[in-house]
């Protein structure tokens, strides 16, 4: 797997971009990322870079995007030879990994995460596209950056609403995977010390992804909370209130866990126990939807990735850090959880 680094010096990042030692370095940024991160890594480099700019924003995660992309690489005289930097979240590392792979046949790339997101997820285990008729990450490929590049500074530049929706993927990786860390994530007010958490969630995604790294059985935990939730965020999708993608797999998780309770994997109390967590932590952005839209939702789950024999399939969870994959799950039974959530309204 790909080295990852967190907090490593200057020195140590000039030493790896003069072994890959490229012809052209192309940055990616939004406007978000060029004003707040990039400044700080191009007094880490030495060499020239051309910046390669894209809109911020799960909505331009597509591929007229991916083409503007090309069509920046192009003009920058960029080659196989080159370099790209995705120096963002989780749309510009998805996205500029998907472009640079394909550009010329693929060139080298190397993930910068910005956001707790791709940080403790996205920028981890090579998983690169774009979505696609509303649909999450539908077009792609798998493919390891060189490396990925954590620097827990930029996490300083990030708003509360963007922490809580990295937070979401931490606390995925704690029911899952890790019933000491979820018992610690509940207990803890505020975090301080980022480096450690960071390091604790690469460590629970590198362990999965390296027992199956295309995602053949076990690697579809970490989609946990995420058949449900990419339906709710592609809903948002085109909303005036595009919800963050944290905020869908929170409440993704909240449906899911009633849906195990409902086949009698996770106990009562749990599921009560984890919702009621789930609920208060993110309380700020109440859903919208009308519970007449829970139809369209699950049509869109009938074209999640993880199925199997025209069947539903998702990863639940039957404790804290216990979770069971390739579960099938009904249409009927997936509508009952979502009325019974209270999330939606009438
Ligand atoms: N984010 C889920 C995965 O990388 O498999």
């Amino acid at each position: 797997m790909h080295p990852i680094h967190i907090n490593s010096s200057k020195k140590t990042l000039r030493k790896i971009i003069a072994e890959i030692n490229p012809d052209k370095i192309g940055v990616i940024v939004d406007e978000n990322t060029k004003v707040h991160c990039l400044p700080r890594l191009q007094s880490k480099l030495k060499q020239r870079i051309s910046v390669i700019r894209v809109h911020s924003g799960e909505i331009f995660k597509d591929t007229d995007t991916l083409h503007e992309i090309w069509e920046q690489m192009y003009r920058a005289g960029m080659t196989r030879k080159s370099l790209t930097i995705n120096l963002g979240g989780g749309v510009i590392g998805d996205m500029g990994g998907f472009a640079a792979s394909t550009y010329m046949r693929g060139m080298q790339f190397i993930q910068m995460p910005t956001t707790l997101l791709s940080m403790v997820d996205a920028s981890v285990g090579g998983k690169l596209g774009v979505d696609f008729h509303q649909m999450k990450n539908f077009i792609g490929i798998f493919k390891e950056p060189h490396m990925v590049w954590i620097d827990t500074k930029y996490l300083k530049t990030l708003s509360t609403q963007e922490i809580k929706s990295g937070f979401g993927e931490v606390i995925k990786h704690s029911l899952i995977a890790d019933e000491k860390l979820w018992k610690k994530i509940r207990t803890t007010k505020k975090i301080k010390h980022w480096k450690t958490l960071v390091k604790q969630n690469i460590a629970i995604k590198k362990a999965v992804v390296k027992a199956d790294p295309y995602e053949g059985g076990i690697r579809k935990i970490l989609n946990y909370g995420h058949t449900v939730g990419h339906a709710i965020e592609s809903h948002y999708l085109t909303s005036s209130t595009p919800l963050l993608h944290g905020y869908a797999i929170g409440f993704g998780m909240i449906i899911e866990n009633i849906i195990s309770y409902q086949k009698g994997m996770l106990s009562k109390k749990q599921m009560k126990d984890i919702n009621t967590y789930l609920k208060d932590y993110y309380p700020c952005h109440p859903m919208k939807v009308k519970k007449s839209s829970i139809s369209k939702m699950v049509d869109m789950m009938k074209m999640d990735k993880k199925n199997a024999n025209g069947e539903i399939r998702m990863s639940l969870i039957e404790k804290p850090g216990r979770c069971h994959y390739n579960v099938p799950v009904s249409p009927a039974e997936i509508t009952s959880a979502m009325e019974e959530s209270g999330l939606f309204v009438r």
